[in-house]
């Protein structure tokens, strides 16, 4: 049985029905969320102390964390001088794209509906599809009022924040919340199994590339010089960071940037 520490597992993510915690690379039973064992072979469980992969790594816990298999992907919409909102926090000059075509996109909550290219469209059904968790920071989540327990992506969001803010968490809302965006990654891979790891706050990418953690950065880059605003990639404190060349999509007021991240 992989031993997974039962601290760990209380504090990582809520188990949601036909999701347990897998590990393939041991193949063993794992602790669920509720402590009872579970027989397993999906993903390999990034706690799992047993796990072949783990007692492998020499580099420790950066690559004890690679070894989840979903991907940890930040994507977020960017100005093309490198702001991410402008000077009062708004995204609006950034998200013209979401409503700026005639092929409709439904999101996982029937409140937002996108209208768009299909160049966009394409770009954004692989986030609808294939995100199985997506992490932010509590300054998104508080300007976003924690998209009101569902968000459009329709995937449980992991929060990193030193508090739980108020009447939170809710029922009926897969939001939960993590004072360490170490163990929030952790929850969120546990969850989203060999989906994506989406990560959705500037603050959190640049933490997550300066571990060595990110695999993959998508910048839809706008047409817009801002001037001022939420930078990026303004506090790297590794660098450089060499990434792939972009795979592209162009779509109308926006050119959509894959790049993996070299390691
Ligand atoms: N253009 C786009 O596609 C896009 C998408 C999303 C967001 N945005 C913009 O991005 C901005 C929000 O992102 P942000 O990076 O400024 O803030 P953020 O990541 O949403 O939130 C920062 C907060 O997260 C918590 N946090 C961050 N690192 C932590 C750590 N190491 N340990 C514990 N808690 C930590 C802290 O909350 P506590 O103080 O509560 O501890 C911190 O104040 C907004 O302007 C938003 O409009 C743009």
């Amino acid at each position: 049985m992989c031993i997974v520490p039962p601290a760990v597992v209380i504090a990582s993510a809520k188990p949601y029905p036909g999701r347990p915690l897998l590990c393939r690379k041991c193949t063993c039973d794992i602790l669920s969320y509720d402590g009872r064992p579970v027989k397993t072979t999906a993903f390999i469980h990034p706690q799992c102390l047993a796990c072949p992969a783990r007692q492998d790594d020499s580099a420790g816990e950066t690559a004890r964390r690679r070894c989840a298999v979903g991907k940890v992907v930040a994507a977020l919409s960017m100005s093309l001088d490198g702001f991410v909102a402008d000077e009062y926090d708004s995204v609006a000059p950034l998200f013209g794209w979401y409503q700026n075509g005639d092929v409709e996109v439904p999101s996982a909550d029937p409140r937002w509906t996108f209208h768009m290219t299909e160049a966009s469209a394409r770009f954004l059904r692989r986030a609808l599809t294939e995100c199985g968790a997506l992490i932010c920071g509590r300054r998104l989540f508080d300007r976003t009022d924690g998209w009101g327990g569902r968000h459009p992506l329709g995937c449980p969001v992991f929060v990193v924040s030193h508090s739980i803010p108020a009447g939170w968490p809710r029922g009926g809302s897969a939001t939960t919340f993590y004072p360490d965006p170490m163990a929030a990654l952790d929850a969120a891979r546990a969850e989203a199994g060999d989906r994506i790891v989406g990560v959705s706050t500037p603050t959190l990418t640049r933490l997550y590339l300066d571990a060595g953690l990110l695999d993959e950065l998508t910048v839809s880059l706008v047409p817009v010089l801002l001037g001022e605003g939420v930078g990026f990639f303004d506090t790297l404190t590794v660098a450089p960071i060499h990434l792939s060349d972009p795979q592209i999509i162009a779509g109308s007021g926006v050119t959509h940037l894959t790049y993996q991240v070299m390691r």
